[in-house]
Protein backbone atom coordinates (compact mmCIF):
# COMPACT_ATOMS: atom_id res chain seq x y z
CA UNK A 1 0.00 0.00 0.00
CA UNK A 2 2.96 2.32 0.98
CA UNK A 3 3.86 4.16 -2.10
CA UNK A 4 7.87 4.05 -2.79
CA UNK A 5 9.97 6.82 -3.78
CA UNK A 6 9.73 5.62 -7.49
CA UNK A 7 5.70 6.65 -7.17
CA UNK A 8 6.25 10.29 -6.68
CA UNK A 9 4.45 10.30 -3.35
CA UNK A 10 7.25 8.87 -0.79
CA UNK A 11 10.15 10.46 1.18
CA UNK A 12 12.82 7.74 1.47
CA UNK A 13 14.27 8.44 4.92
CA UNK A 14 16.45 4.96 6.05
CA UNK A 15 13.78 2.66 4.43
CA UNK A 16 11.07 4.93 5.91
CA UNK A 17 8.54 5.91 3.52
CA UNK A 18 5.69 9.08 4.37
CA UNK A 19 2.72 9.48 1.94
CA UNK A 20 0.31 11.92 3.11
CA UNK A 21 -3.88 11.00 3.53
CA UNK A 22 -5.15 13.92 2.14
CA UNK A 23 -4.51 17.87 1.04
CA UNK A 24 -5.30 18.39 4.83
CA UNK A 25 -3.64 16.15 7.13
CA UNK A 26 -2.36 12.92 8.31
CA UNK A 27 0.18 10.63 6.43
CA UNK A 28 0.66 6.88 6.27
CA UNK A 29 4.00 5.89 7.07
CA UNK A 30 5.15 2.61 5.94
CA UNK A 31 9.14 0.81 6.02
CA UNK A 32 8.75 0.92 10.00
CA UNK A 33 8.40 -1.60 12.56
CA UNK A 34 7.39 0.15 16.06
CA UNK A 35 8.26 -3.47 18.33
CA UNK A 36 11.97 -2.42 16.91
CA UNK A 37 12.50 1.39 16.51
CA UNK A 38 15.51 3.45 17.04
CA UNK A 39 16.41 6.69 18.00
CA UNK A 40 16.35 7.67 14.21
CA UNK A 41 13.02 6.09 13.17
CA UNK A 42 10.97 7.97 16.18
CA UNK A 43 13.02 11.04 14.81
CA UNK A 44 11.34 10.99 11.36
CA UNK A 45 8.05 9.49 12.98
CA UNK A 46 8.26 12.83 15.49
CA UNK A 47 8.55 14.76 12.51
CA UNK A 48 6.04 13.78 10.29
CA UNK A 49 3.90 13.67 13.31
CA UNK A 50 4.40 17.60 13.71
CA UNK A 51 3.98 18.22 10.10
CA UNK A 52 0.76 15.95 9.32
CA UNK A 53 -0.86 15.96 12.79
CA UNK A 54 -2.04 12.58 12.32
CA UNK A 55 -0.05 9.42 11.43
CA UNK A 56 -0.95 5.98 10.88
CA UNK A 57 1.80 3.14 9.95
CA UNK A 58 -0.19 -0.56 9.05
CA UNK A 59 1.16 -4.05 9.70
CA UNK A 60 2.29 -4.12 13.31
CA UNK A 61 2.52 -6.75 15.73
CA UNK A 62 2.43 -5.05 19.23
CA UNK A 63 1.88 -6.29 22.75
CA UNK A 64 0.83 -3.63 25.27
CA UNK A 65 3.69 -3.21 26.96
CA UNK A 66 5.94 -2.76 23.55
CA UNK A 67 2.69 0.26 22.63
CA UNK A 68 3.80 2.25 26.18
CA UNK A 69 7.07 2.03 25.51
CA UNK A 70 6.33 3.67 22.04
CA UNK A 71 3.70 6.23 23.56
CA UNK A 72 6.22 6.96 26.08
CA UNK A 73 8.96 8.25 23.37
CA UNK A 74 6.68 11.33 23.51
CA UNK A 75 7.26 11.89 27.44
CA UNK A 76 4.54 10.50 30.05
CA UNK A 77 1.21 8.65 29.46
CA UNK A 78 -1.54 9.97 30.97
CA UNK A 79 -4.60 8.53 33.03
CA UNK A 80 -7.76 8.07 30.89
CA UNK A 81 -10.76 9.80 33.34
CA UNK A 82 -13.41 8.08 31.69
CA UNK A 83 -12.18 4.70 29.93
CA UNK A 84 -13.33 1.88 32.65
CA UNK A 85 -10.95 -0.52 30.77
CA UNK A 86 -7.26 -0.20 32.57
CA UNK A 87 -5.16 -3.32 30.35
CA UNK A 88 -2.28 -5.08 32.69
CA UNK A 89 0.17 -2.54 31.49
CA UNK A 90 0.21 0.82 33.40
CA UNK A 91 -1.15 3.48 30.92
CA UNK A 92 -3.08 1.07 28.59
CA UNK A 93 -6.58 0.95 28.15
CA UNK A 94 -8.67 -1.88 26.41
CA UNK A 95 -11.50 -0.19 24.28
CA UNK A 96 -13.94 -2.69 23.54
CA UNK A 97 -17.20 -2.24 21.10
CA UNK A 98 -19.90 -4.57 20.89
CA UNK A 99 -21.03 -2.61 18.03
CA UNK A 100 -24.40 -1.51 16.49
CA UNK A 101 -26.33 -4.58 16.83
CA UNK A 102 -26.14 -4.21 20.90
CA UNK A 103 -25.40 -0.70 21.20
CA UNK A 104 -27.30 2.90 19.88
CA UNK A 105 -25.74 4.25 17.89
CA UNK A 106 -26.98 7.75 18.58
CA UNK A 107 -25.94 7.34 22.23
CA UNK A 108 -22.60 5.56 21.80
CA UNK A 109 -21.05 7.90 18.86
CA UNK A 110 -18.83 10.73 20.97
CA UNK A 111 -18.85 13.02 17.59
CA UNK A 112 -16.30 15.63 17.04
CA UNK A 113 -13.97 16.33 20.09
CA UNK A 114 -10.54 17.66 21.48
CA UNK A 115 -9.35 15.08 24.19
CA UNK A 116 -9.18 16.46 27.66
CA UNK A 117 -9.72 19.90 26.52
CA UNK A 118 -11.52 20.52 29.96
CA UNK A 119 -8.69 19.92 31.50
CA UNK A 120 -6.23 22.86 32.01
CA UNK A 121 -3.79 20.79 30.40
CA UNK A 122 -5.28 18.31 27.52
CA UNK A 123 -3.48 15.37 25.83
CA UNK A 124 -0.42 15.93 23.95
CA UNK A 125 -1.79 13.14 21.91
CA UNK A 126 -3.08 9.57 21.32
CA UNK A 127 -1.91 6.28 19.84
CA UNK A 128 -4.23 3.64 18.98
CA UNK A 129 -3.48 -0.16 18.22
CA UNK A 130 -5.96 -2.11 16.39
CA UNK A 131 -6.41 -5.47 17.81
CA UNK A 132 -8.95 -7.27 15.94
CA UNK A 133 -11.30 -5.13 14.17
CA UNK A 134 -14.21 -5.58 11.68
CA UNK A 135 -13.62 -5.41 8.55
CA UNK A 136 -15.80 -2.45 7.79
CA UNK A 137 -16.42 0.50 10.16
CA UNK A 138 -15.04 2.33 12.97
CA UNK A 139 -12.94 5.01 11.23
CA UNK A 140 -11.70 7.89 12.95
CA UNK A 141 -12.01 11.05 11.18
CA UNK A 142 -9.99 14.09 11.61
CA UNK A 143 -10.11 17.94 10.96
CA UNK A 144 -6.96 20.40 10.87
CA UNK A 145 -7.56 23.04 13.33
CA UNK A 146 -4.71 25.02 12.20
CA UNK A 147 -5.67 25.36 8.01
CA UNK A 148 -9.15 25.99 9.80
CA UNK A 149 -7.67 29.25 11.39
CA UNK A 150 -5.90 29.84 8.28
CA UNK A 151 -9.32 29.73 6.72
CA UNK A 152 -10.65 32.08 8.29
CA UNK A 153 -10.86 36.16 7.18
CA UNK A 154 -8.49 38.58 8.51
CA UNK A 155 -11.43 40.41 10.69
CA UNK A 156 -12.41 37.26 12.15
CA UNK A 157 -9.07 35.98 12.93
CA UNK A 158 -8.74 39.72 14.64
CA UNK A 159 -12.01 38.96 16.54
CA UNK A 160 -11.33 36.08 18.01
CA UNK A 161 -8.39 36.75 18.95
CA UNK A 162 -9.35 38.31 21.81
CA UNK A 163 -11.78 35.81 23.08
CA UNK A 164 -11.47 32.77 25.39
CA UNK A 165 -13.63 29.37 25.16
CA UNK A 166 -15.01 27.69 27.93
CA UNK A 167 -14.65 24.02 28.01
CA UNK A 168 -17.00 22.42 30.06
CA UNK A 169 -17.32 18.54 30.68
CA UNK A 170 -20.66 18.34 31.02
CA UNK A 171 -21.33 19.94 27.62
CA UNK A 172 -20.99 17.28 25.64
CA UNK A 173 -22.64 14.75 27.70
CA UNK A 174 -26.12 17.20 28.43
CA UNK A 175 -25.75 18.25 24.70
CA UNK A 176 -25.49 14.53 22.91
CA UNK A 177 -27.87 12.73 25.77
CA UNK A 178 -24.78 10.42 26.14
CA UNK A 179 -25.71 11.17 29.86
CA UNK A 180 -29.01 11.79 30.75
CA UNK A 181 -30.37 14.78 32.79
CA UNK A 182 -33.83 13.11 33.05
CA UNK A 183 -32.56 9.77 35.13
CA UNK A 184 -31.24 9.60 38.27
CA UNK A 185 -27.88 7.78 37.14
CA UNK A 186 -27.43 10.10 34.23
CA UNK A 187 -27.26 12.88 36.53
CA UNK A 188 -25.17 11.31 39.51
CA UNK A 189 -22.66 11.27 36.51
CA UNK A 190 -22.80 14.42 35.23
CA UNK A 191 -22.26 15.47 39.18
CA UNK A 192 -19.35 13.22 39.83
CA UNK A 193 -17.81 14.51 36.05
CA UNK A 194 -18.42 17.94 37.63
CA UNK A 195 -16.48 17.63 40.60
CA UNK A 196 -13.79 16.39 39.05
CA UNK A 197 -12.96 18.53 36.31
CA UNK A 198 -14.45 22.08 36.96
CA UNK A 199 -15.04 24.27 33.71
CA UNK A 200 -11.94 25.66 32.62
CA UNK A 201 -10.97 28.15 30.17
CA UNK A 202 -8.56 28.25 26.62
CA UNK A 203 -7.95 31.16 24.37
CA UNK A 204 -10.03 30.72 21.15
CA UNK A 205 -6.76 31.25 19.02
CA UNK A 206 -3.72 29.46 20.18
CA UNK A 207 -0.22 28.53 19.37
CA UNK A 208 1.45 25.12 18.43
CA UNK A 209 4.10 25.06 20.66
CA UNK A 210 6.25 23.28 18.85
CA UNK A 211 5.82 24.55 15.29
CA UNK A 212 4.29 28.18 15.98
CA UNK A 213 0.99 27.39 13.61
CA UNK A 214 -1.75 29.61 14.84
CA UNK A 215 -4.76 26.79 15.95
CA UNK A 216 -8.71 27.66 15.88
CA UNK A 217 -8.57 26.23 19.57
CA UNK A 218 -12.28 25.05 19.57
CA UNK A 219 -14.26 21.34 19.74
CA UNK A 220 -17.53 20.85 19.23
CA UNK A 221 -17.44 18.08 22.34
CA UNK A 222 -16.28 19.98 25.16
CA UNK A 223 -16.36 23.99 24.00
CA UNK A 224 -19.87 25.25 25.73
CA UNK A 225 -19.31 29.34 26.07
CA UNK A 226 -17.18 32.36 24.95
CA UNK A 227 -16.09 33.86 28.46
CA UNK A 228 -16.80 37.73 26.74
CA UNK A 229 -19.93 37.34 25.35
CA UNK A 230 -23.76 36.67 25.27
CA UNK A 231 -24.55 33.11 25.91
CA UNK A 232 -26.22 33.40 22.63
CA UNK A 233 -23.71 35.00 21.15
CA UNK A 234 -21.66 32.91 22.25
CA UNK A 235 -23.44 30.20 20.88
CA UNK A 236 -23.81 31.48 17.63
CA UNK A 237 -20.08 31.98 16.80
CA UNK A 238 -19.17 28.62 18.27
CA UNK A 239 -21.98 26.60 15.86
CA UNK A 240 -20.69 29.44 13.15
CA UNK A 241 -16.76 28.39 13.96
CA UNK A 242 -17.52 24.65 13.83
CA UNK A 243 -19.52 24.48 11.19
CA UNK A 244 -16.52 26.42 9.30
CA UNK A 245 -13.72 24.27 10.42
CA UNK A 246 -15.68 21.14 10.29
CA UNK A 247 -15.51 21.23 6.65
CA UNK A 248 -14.63 18.23 4.78
CA UNK A 249 -11.58 20.27 3.09
CA UNK A 250 -9.87 20.05 6.26
CA UNK A 251 -10.33 16.89 7.04
CA UNK A 252 -9.11 13.08 6.79
CA UNK A 253 -10.37 9.88 7.57
CA UNK A 254 -8.44 6.67 8.85
CA UNK A 255 -9.71 2.97 8.48
CA UNK A 256 -7.95 0.60 10.37
CA UNK A 257 -7.50 -3.25 10.19
CA UNK A 258 -5.67 -5.62 12.23
CA UNK A 259 -2.54 -4.02 13.10
CA UNK A 260 -2.72 -0.70 12.46
CA UNK A 261 -1.63 2.05 14.54
CA UNK A 262 -2.82 5.87 14.31
CA UNK A 263 -1.96 8.09 16.49
CA UNK A 264 -2.79 11.86 16.40
CA UNK A 265 -1.61 15.51 17.82
CA UNK A 266 -4.44 16.70 19.82
CA UNK A 267 -3.46 20.21 20.36
CA UNK A 268 -4.05 20.89 16.66
CA UNK A 269 -7.03 18.44 15.59
CA UNK A 270 -10.84 17.42 16.38
CA UNK A 271 -11.18 14.02 15.84
CA UNK A 272 -14.79 12.70 15.95
CA UNK A 273 -14.83 8.33 16.57
CA UNK A 274 -17.53 6.27 14.21
CA UNK A 275 -19.48 3.79 16.07
CA UNK A 276 -20.92 2.75 12.77
CA UNK A 277 -19.24 -0.79 12.97
CA UNK A 278 -21.18 -4.08 13.51
CA UNK A 279 -19.39 -6.48 15.24
CA UNK A 280 -16.84 -6.70 18.07
CA UNK A 281 -14.38 -4.27 17.90
CA UNK A 282 -10.97 -4.70 19.97
CA UNK A 283 -8.23 -2.05 20.18
CA UNK A 284 -5.66 -0.64 22.96
CA UNK A 285 -5.01 2.82 23.64
CA UNK A 286 -2.36 5.10 25.59
CA UNK A 287 -3.05 9.24 25.82
CA UNK A 288 -0.09 11.06 25.73
CA UNK A 289 0.68 13.66 28.62
CA UNK A 290 1.49 17.55 27.66
CA UNK A 291 2.26 20.35 30.28
CA UNK A 292 1.19 22.14 28.23
CA UNK A 293 -1.50 25.19 29.05
CA UNK A 294 -2.99 26.43 25.82
CA UNK A 295 -1.73 29.94 24.88
FE1 LIG B 1 -11.16 11.19 21.74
Amino acid sequence: MDAGPGMGHGQPAGGLTVRPLTGALGCEIGGVDLARLDDAGFARIHAAFLEHSVVVIHDQRLDEAALAAFGRRFGKLEEEPFLPLRAATEGVYQLRGAGRNEQRLSTQNLGWHVDHSYQPNPSLGAVLYAVDVPDAGGDTLFANMMLAYDGLSAPMQQFLSGLTGIHDVLHYGVNSGHHSISTQAGLERLTQARARFPQTAHPLVCTHPETGRRILYINRGWTSAIKELHPQEGRALLAMLNEHALQPIYQCRVRYRNGTVCLWDNRCVQHSPNSDYSSPRHMLRVALHSDWIPS
